[in-house]
């Protein structure tokens, strides 16, 4: 019977170490999109858009720092970046450059959308990571409120929302979430049933 429970246990640490590896993958990965979609609004700002370029500047360094702080926590958890980063750079870097083409209001209802989206993983990390892994979740308690910043400084930005542009952040929202389960090959949705399930379980 006690072998039973030892087994048990040590199955619930292999699963819960497995989740951790992959929340740092997932966050490294956000990151890096992150920086991908500032470079690229940066770009199309220094000739069409001045006035937004010392905003996405401040906000690229944020995600600088928090991809290298990530990037920093992986080995400890046996985590690596993840296999389809190609998306991530690809898909952040075009999604950056179109929206920045079509004017101020696509730069920041993009980066509502995925700062929005960034905003609700990291809460449900932060649950289920708080006395699993306290040194991640301080990680990304040091972040969030960048993040928080982020969010709210494209929202004050944004006008009254034009139906075009409503269709935009929802498809803005699907682009982040379709490249999260890219990332993790499907991985990121098992993760989010794990967290929902353990929270029922706890509350
Ligand atoms: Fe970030
Ligand atoms: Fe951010």
């Amino acid at each position: 019977m006690l072998q039973v429970e030892i087994e048990k246990e040590r199955s619930f640490r292999a699963r819960d170490a497995l989740t951790i590896a992959r929340i740092v993958r997932v966050n490294h990965a956000g990151e890096f999109g992150a920086i991908r979609i500032y470079s690229a609004q940066m770009l199309v700002s220094g000739w069409l858009w001045p006035d937004c370029v010392s905003s996405l500047a401040e906000m690229l360094g944020d995600e600088r720092r928090h991809c290298v702080l990530f990037r920093d926590a992986m080995p400890h958890r046996k985590s690596r970046p993840c296999r389809v980063m190609q998306f991530w750079s690809c898909g952040g870097w075009i999604l950056g450059f179109l929206t920045a083409l079509l004017g101020r209001q696509a730069i920041w209802v993009c980066t509502a959308a995925v700062e929005a989206a960034v905003h609700r993983h990291l809460d449900d990390q932060l649950y289920f990571l708080k006395d699993r892994d306290p040194a991640l979740s301080s990680i990304i308690l040091s972040i969030r409120d960048e993040e928080i910043a982020h969010l709210r400084h494209a929202e004050e930005r944004l006008v009254a929302p034009s139906l075009a542009f409503r269709a935009l952040r929802q498809a803005i929202s699907l682009v982040t979430d379709s490249l999260i389960w890219l990332s993790t090959w499907g991985d990121s949705t098992r993760m989010v049933r794990a967290l929902i399930a353990d929270g029922r379980s706890a509350g």
